[in-house]
């Protein structure tokens, strides 16, 4: 039986990165962008010592974590949200906020996300570009020529999945008040800001006290290394947040979840400290050698995880994925960003030794692809090679 809200058919979930289920044990995995020190030792410990109350029902309020995540953010506890990754939220807002036939406005490329939890609320997203010769930076007066009385909200990313680009947080404040003077909702999306030295006072957190119209979102996956247990929160203006933590699934946040977030978020000072370190450091070494390939075409990273065009080796993403995946290592296509981006993968950076495979992987890749009697031989097109998609 079809679904009564037509919208939905033909709507497809989106794809994501580290999909190891897929794949298999054992491969280099670049394709998702996690903290490269892996998970703090203590969360070993944490997930252990919460085992005996899997037979309790999860604090349905999160009231601890809630407690916890408001003294690490300074901001007071009734603007905090969370849920079962960020993704919750994404979800929540657009199931409270997004009423069918409401126009939202996502950047393109960007996290899938926004566009589909608004799509299955009945929305009708429209992309603001990034234009590639601007560095994918965010066009301000071309976003708010797409306003219009129908618009509700607007998505942003910040730094962008996947181009690795941190907008200004005076740039994103200047969208925040002018929606707030048209009545439009602005979601922030900060899920890699701890990667950023300058994190705390590039996010827009603080702002929220003042600004109505204004969700932040922030995750403990990737800082924490940890995708297999789903902790995400918001931080928000007092209205927009009473009526999302309203939303949230009942019980999303795991007992194991609340638990073991309560602790890393007490304990992880140099934790972090660390992994900005390395993380600084490490994307430098990927930028510079990766660059110094030819056929690649890299954007300076921002966060920690590079994007990369790949349309001098006249071959598409999927072409060099696969070849990857012949020496162990997974990367993301990101022709699933839509079809202009089928030419140019993502790598999260990782520790020094596994960078290294992967730069001298990418050095061997063009005479492995041009071995195999491919597309590069023939100097086909982009557009051409686009269809050799497996
Ligand atoms: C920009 C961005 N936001 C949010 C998420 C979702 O993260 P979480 O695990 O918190 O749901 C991702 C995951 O890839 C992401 O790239």
């Amino acid at each position: 039986m079809k679904p009564t809200k037509k919208w939905l058919i033909g709507l497809e979930r989106p794809r994501h990165g580290g999909d190891v289920w897929r794949y298999g044990d054992g491969l280099l995995d670049f394709s998702c962008s996690l903290n490269p020190l892996g998970p703090p030792g203590d969360v070993v410990r944490a997930v252990l010592g919460s085992l005996d109350k899997i037979s309790c029902y999860p604090d349905d309020s999160c009231s601890l974590l809630k407690s916890e995540l408001s003294m690490f953010m300074g901001v007071a506890e009734d603007l905090v949200t969370v849920g079962c990754g960020s993704t919750e939220l994404i979800k929540a807002f657009a199931d409270v906020f997004v009423e069918p036939g409401d126009r939202v406005l996502v950047e393109h490329p960007t996290y899938s996300e926004y566009a589909f939890y608004c799509r299955l609320a009945g929305g009708v997203v429209e992309k603001v570009p990034l234009c590639e010769e601007h560095g994918f930076t965010l066009d301000v007066d071309c976003l708010f020529e797409h306003i219009d009385s129908d618009t509700r909200a607007v998505f942003l990313c910040n730094p962008n999945n996947p181009t690795s680009r941190l907008e200004p947080k005076k740039k994103i404040m200047e969208v925040v008040e002018e929606c707030e003077v048209r009545g439009v909702l602005v979601f922030v999306d900060e899920a890699f800001m701890d990667f950023l030295r300058d994190g705390r006072r590039s996010s827009c957190v603080p702002e929220v006290e003042g600004h109505d119209n204004l969700l932040v979102s922030r995750s403990l996956t990737k800082i924490f290394s940890i995708p297999g247990l789903r902790v995400g929160y918001g931080v928000g203006g007092r209205c927009l947040v009473e009526y999302i933590d309203k939303a949230r699934i009942s019980w999303g946040v795991g007992v194991i979840e609340q638990l073991v977030a309560v602790e890393l978020l007490r304990s992880c000072g140099s934790y972090l400290e660390r992994t900005v370190s390395l993380v600084e450091q490490e994307k430098e070494y990927l930028y510079r050698s990766i660059s110094g390939i030819s056929g690649y075409n890299a954007f300076k990273p921002d966060a920690n995880f590079l994007f990369i065009s790949v349309r001098e080796l006249r071959v598409n993403a999927a072409m060099v994925k696969a070849a990857l995946l012949g020496e162990g290592i997974l990367v993301r296509d990101c022709g699933s960003f839509g079809e202009e981006y089928s030419s140019f993968i993502r790598v999260g950076v990782k520790e020094r030794k596994p960078n290294e495979v992967l730069v001298e992987a990418l050095r061997k890749l063009p005479e492995k692809i041009h071995g195999l009697g491919g597309p590069a031989r023939k100097k086909r097109s982009v557009t051409e090679g686009a269809m050799w998609r497996q």
